[in-house]
């Protein structure tokens, strides 16, 4: 069995979920504010190229991200696809309250695995978030709603470096024990390596499972793709990425887009992993986006199948 460090390497899912999280996760860090018509056609075109999972928006303070102040006009403005899951993000017990008003069912509390990155990004202790999680996931019991938890920074902080790896540990059993349904590790800062991923990712798997794990990789430094094989290789098979590799996080310097939705794509296509996304289709989806953000988008696929490149290569 081929291991690093004593670590298995092939536990390679067949199937991947890939989620979308353009519209939250890209449309914050825009400098233009994207209006909500043209979210909502974002969103439901994702949908359309068989993008089942998407991250739609976040419920946060319009004064920390003016970019998504209408959150709730657009989870309750797009027309649902059948076996399409929209998510959001929730940052405190108001978020959540909003979050369900507007119909989601699918909702994301975010904390970090640092504490400087926790206050700067929603203004509160770690024992708070955990505290918040508490009830919230409690709350979504009782509400029949699927929640998940994100830890962000959750291997380099852009205040703290480098961050302890049993720290994380600790959070994801404790988030398990509160009742999280997936917990996602994010390369928030994307400085996170390869051998980084595997590690923290073989930590938790064995003790939780691969199956309620996903990866969140930023592509700051180019290594979003090598990440995305090295948490495949423990056997994770959901992952949040980002159509043209639109992304970053205001609230920590330097980072930028999230590996790109096109990218991981044609590979798991060109790797026979199957997913339920057309390549084409996002491509047409790729267009408008970066019509309607107006700069060029850094997705290599994207730029090499529209400088006129065959689409698919086929896998060895
Ligand atoms: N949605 C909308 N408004 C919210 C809110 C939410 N989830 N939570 C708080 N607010 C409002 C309050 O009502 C209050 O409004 P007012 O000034 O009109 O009275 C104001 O925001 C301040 O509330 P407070 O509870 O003191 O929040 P805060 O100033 O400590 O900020 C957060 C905390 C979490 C609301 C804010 O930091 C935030 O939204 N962060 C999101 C960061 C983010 O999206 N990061 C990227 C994702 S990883
Ligand atoms: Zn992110």
């Amino acid at each position: 069995m081929a291991q690093l460090e004593g670590i298995e390497t092939d536990l390679w899912p067949s199937e991947v979920a890939v989620m979308d999280v353009a519209p939250r996760d890209g449309l914050q860090n825009e400098p233009h504010i994207m209006p909500t018509a043209e979210k909502i056609h974002l969103i439901e075109t994702l949908a359309e190229a068989g993008v089942t999972r998407i991250q739609a928006t976040s419920f946060v303070s319009a004064k920390a991200v003016p970019q998504l102040a209408d959150a709730a006009e657009v989870a309750t403005g797009i027309k649902r696809l059948p076996g399409v899951r929209y998510f959001a993000l929730v940052p405190n017990e108001k978020g959540y309250d909003r979050a369900v008003a507007s119909g989601v069912e699918d909702i994301t509390l975010v904390l970090s695995a640092t504490e400087t990155m926790n206050r700067n990004n929603i203004n509160m202790s770690i024992a708070k978030s955990m505290g918040l999680a508490k009830r919230l996931f409690r709350r979504a019991k009782d509400d029949g709603l699927n929640v998940r938890a994100d830890v962000a920074v959750a291997f380099v902080c852009a205040f703290e470096g480098t961050v302890d790896r049993q720290t994380v540990v600790d959070q994801v059993d404790e988030l398990f024990a509160l009742g999280a349904d997936q917990v996602c590790l994010a390369d928030t800062t994307g400085r996170a390596d390869p051998r980084h991923v595997a590690k923290l990712f073989a930590l938790v798997r064995k003790k939780h499972g691969s199956e309620r794990l996903a990866g969140h990789f930023h592509d700051t430094l180019g290594m979003g793709l090598a990440n995305t094989v090295a948490a495949m290789q423990q056997g994770i098979a959901f992952f949040d990425t980002a159509i043209g590799g639109l992304g970053g996080c205001p609230f920590t310097p330097g980072a930028t887009g999230n590996v790109s939705t096109e990218d991981v794509v044609s590979m798991l296509n060109q790797m026979g992993v199957t997913t339920t996304i057309d390549l084409d289709r996002l491509c047409e989806a790729t267009d408008l986006v970066e019509e309607l953000s107006g700069s060029k988008l850094p997705s290599a696929y994207y730029r090499s199948v529209r400088s006129g490149n065959k689409r698919s290569i086929g896998g060895g």
